[in-house]
């Protein structure tokens, strides 16, 4: 298992940063190093939001490819910027040219973690994914544009690590969640409102939810896992659960009852074979019943009954 790389000092990169993911990262290594973030900053009031917490931004967009304005001297980088906008020419560019030229620009970091995602794998009923299983076009039914830019993204990302030599690690995300939401606190919100859930009719629908405190304690560790061969690990919780017991449990918390709806477009099962995983990094920490407990009592505290 890898010892983690150390945050504290280090002038780190965050792309993506006003996403559901980054947000805890940002909270939690922000006040140890000189963070960075880069995005589009759409919305100005994420960007001064950002500043007033000490980050320094970075208002690009990678999909047009002009990074001149980027330092190049970053100890690490943690690409978690997505475009999902359902057009392909710009998915394309944004996500996996984008991510090249950033790796290429930032070819003289100690590690570059490029977070992937678990939309990548064909589907297979309830087989564990692992890193080398068939891949295949997941999301297309919800998002037309992911799992294939994933894709792409994935094998530009290897090309440039190899062509530079940047310690560089592709970690396929799960389901992250925590205390700023995710997808089990989406199926709360469907829940509140009588909103069907869509679930794959070849039960039950399992995946990795993956709190945040542990893709916080883990990401150092995969840093310190990069190498220019572009090593790719599966990136989830080491419990297996389904989406079914998830909704159930979130319905003992609040008295809710779920609604479901069988249909083949639902994503399905996508559990992952955390094999890999475990040795390079080690198990995940926070048991799901707890993590989602506490995502209730920080953002829906009057469901609780
Ligand atoms: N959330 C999940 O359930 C999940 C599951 C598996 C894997 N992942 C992976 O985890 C990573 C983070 O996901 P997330 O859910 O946190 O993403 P998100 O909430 O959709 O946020 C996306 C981030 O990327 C930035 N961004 C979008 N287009 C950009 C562009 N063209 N140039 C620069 N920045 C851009 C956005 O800011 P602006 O719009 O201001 O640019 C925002 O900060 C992604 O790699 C995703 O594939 C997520």
């Amino acid at each position: 298992m890898f010892d983690p790389v150390k945050v504290e000092g280090q002038k780190i990169l965050i792309t993506g940063p006003t996403g559901q993911v980054a947000a805890p990262i940002i909270d939690a290594y922000g006040p140890h190093c000189e963070l960075h973030a880069l995005a589009r900053f759409s919305n100005a009031d994420d960007e001064q939001a950002l500043q007033a917490k000490g980050v320094h931004t970075h208002k690009i967009d990678l999909a047009n490819g002009d990074l001149a304005a980027l330092p190049d001297d970053f100890d690490y980088v943690i690409h978690l910027a997505v475009v999902k906008s359902g057009d392909f020419q710009y998915d394309l560019k944004a996500n996996a040219e984008g991510s090249g030229r950033l790796l290429k620009h930032c070819r003289n970091v100690k590690g570059f973690l490029h977070c992937s995602s678990t939309a990548v794998y064909e589907y297979a009923g309830h087989e564990p994914r692992k890193e080398d299983s068939p891949l295949g076009d997941n999301h297309r039914s919800m998002f037309p544009t992911y799992s294939i830019a994933k894709i792409a993204a994935e094998s530009v990302v290897r090309f440039v690590a190899s062509e530079y030599s940047v310690p560089t690690i592709i970690a396929r995300l799960s389901v992250p969640y925590g205390d700023n939401g995710g997808w089990p606190f989406y199926h709360l919100l469907m829940m509140q409102n009588g909103v069907p859930i869509d679930l794959h009719p070849e039960q039950p629908n399992v995946y990795n939810p993956i709190h945040a405190d542990d893709y916080i304690e883990k990401i150092p560790r995969l840093l310190a896992a990069a190498n220019p061969d572009a090593p790719t690990l599966n990136f989830g919780g080491s419990q297996p659960v389904s989406v079914e017991d998830w909704c159930a449990y979130i319905g003992e918390l609040t008295g809710l009852q779920p609604q479901f709806k069988m249909t083949d477009s639902a994503f399905g099962s996508l559990q992952i074979d955390p094999t890999a995983m475990h040795e390079a990094i080690g198990e995940t920490q926070v048991d799901w019943r707890d993590g989602i407990h506490r995502m209730l009592k920080a953002l829906a505290p009057d469901s609780l009954s």
